[in-house]
């Protein structure tokens, strides 16, 4: 599966020559990187054995939802994050999930982009329940974000076995 284990992707490469923006994605990107977004979501919540995946390709019941498609210098997409905008709350946006596909983890590449996501988003809130690499993450490097309630949440498959229950695509 490509949000797995990804390939270069030529449409990323052009696209974002085109506009480098193109990784913020919204209810008005094109299709193709709100599935890219849906996909990360989809393989997030079978990981971590959540009921539901997180986004929505068509952007109709959740159309504030904010995407950002991690991507390495081959054009990869290793991976994704969603944010949303907060009414009432003294942060301006929640992480709501954010998950890089496994050979991607522990390369600093969510750290690398942490300054960047801060700068738009202020001390956006993280949305729990959160893993305990994030928890460490957060506490080594970030701290000063606060945590929504949640508890903690641990993978349920194994990514190494994860090829054996994946849907092909
Ligand atoms: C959590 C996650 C987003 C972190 O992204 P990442 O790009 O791997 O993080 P970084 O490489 O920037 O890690 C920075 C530091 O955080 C800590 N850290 C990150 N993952 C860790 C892990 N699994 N175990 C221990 N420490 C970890 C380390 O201190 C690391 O620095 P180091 O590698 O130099 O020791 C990523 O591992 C992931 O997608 N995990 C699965 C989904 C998930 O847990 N999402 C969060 C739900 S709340």
């Amino acid at each position: 599966m490509d949000a797995v284990d990804p390939e270069p992707s030529a449409e990323l490469e052009a696209a974002y020559s085109a506009d480098p923006e193109i990784v913020w994605v919204d209810k008005t990107s094109p299709e193709w990187i709100r599935t890219s977004i849906y996909w990360r979501a989809k393989v997030f919540q079978r990981e971590f054995g959540y009921d539901v995946p997180q986004w929505e390709i068509q952007g109709r019941y959740d159309p504030e939802a904010l995407g950002y498609v991690f991507h390495d210098d081959d054009f990869r997409i290793i991976g994704a994050a969603c944010f949303r905008p907060l009414k009432n709350s003294s942060a301006r946006f929640i992480l709501d999930w954010i998950w890089l596909s496994p050979k991607a983890r522990r390369n600093g590449f969510v750290s690398r982009q942490w300054e960047e996501f801060r700068r738009r988003f202020g001390l956006f809130l993280i949305g729990g329940p959160v893993s305990e690499s994030m928890l460490t993450l957060l506490r080594l490097r970030f701290s000063g974000h606060n945590i929504t309630q949640g508890g903690m949440a641990e993978p349920v498959i194994p990514m190494e076995q994860f090829a054996s229950v994946q849907e092909t695509r």
